[in-house]
């Protein structure tokens, strides 16, 4: 199977096909999810919580994001890879550049990812009249919340919602390929994703939006700073992580005897 392009996302969003898409941060899970099918991989500033442990991803830095960027890209064949760009790499409009080339060098991200702010109009359209594609996050942005319980749906109130809704039009006019919409009102992700051409994909944004992204350990139920409500299994007994270790160290113990 070919590698996954832009092109190809565009057709699954206009022919309402749902585009799936996880993080990952190293080559063995970055395998399993691309073996799978999935269509888009994301390196994930999150590695800040789920790989360093951390209470935010504020600590992460350009190094790790390429060290990771790079180990993903290796590892995959088919599915298209965006790279976060973490706090404080894209203050200025040459920092942003800089740092974004360093990402989607030698064939590593084919996309990078900015939260967006009203700020970053200028980032974007740098970013796009120097080629490079970019994916914009809005909602919920990880990068201006300290901690996990800082979360909370936006976009509930009218002018939340006009104010969603406009920004989101305004990051496909400037030229970003892709929207990631977090944690927004499943109604206001619904109008966002009807009113763009470009894929919207959502985490914790209801069913309407054109893919849905997870980071991947919260599936597997085991991320460092707990799984988000929306994902959490009723039966916690029942994370196969768990299963798998749980039996492993019952049987280390047998052998012992
Ligand atoms: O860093 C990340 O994993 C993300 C997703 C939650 C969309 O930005």
């Amino acid at each position: 199977m070919p590698k996954i392009s832009l092109k190809k996302l565009n057709f699954l969003k206009k022919n309402k096909i749902g585009i799936s898409a996880l993080t990952s941060y190293d080559a063995s899970f970055a395998k399993l999810a691309d073996n799978c099918g999935i269509d888009i991989i994301l390196v994930g500033d999150s590695l800040g919580e789920v790989i360093q442990g951390n209470p935010n991803t504020h600590s992460v830095t350009m190094n790790d994001m390429c060290y990771h960027t790079k180990i993903v890209s290796k590892a995959i064949k088919k599915a298209f890879l965006i790279a976060d760009m973490p706090k404080n790499s894209y203050k200025t409009k040459n920092q942003a550049l800089k740092n974004a080339k360093k990402l989607v060098a030698k064939n590593m991200a084919d996309m990078v990812k900015i939260e967006f702010q009203e700020k970053d109009v200028e980032i974007v359209e740098h970013l796009i009249s120097h080629n490079i594609l970019v994916c914009s996050h809005i909602g919920i942005l990880p990068q201006t919340i300290k901690n996990k319980s800082d979360y909370k749906k936006i976009g509930k109130t009218r002018s939340e919602a006009n104010r969603l809704i406009n920004e989101a039009m305004l990051i496909e006019k400037l030229g970003s390929q892709m929207l990631i919409v977090e944690c927004i009102d499943e109604q206001v992700a619904k109008i966002i994703s009807e009113k763009l051409y470009i894929p919207t994909i959502g985490i914790g944004s209801g069913k309407s939006c054109d893919g849905q992204i997870r980071v991947i350990y919260d599936i597997f139920e085991i991320s460092f700073n707990g799984v988000p409500g929306f994902l959490k299994s009723k039966n916690k007994k029942l994370n196969p992580m768990k299963i798998i270790l749980e039996k492993y160290i019952t049987n280390t113990n047998k052998y012992k005897i």
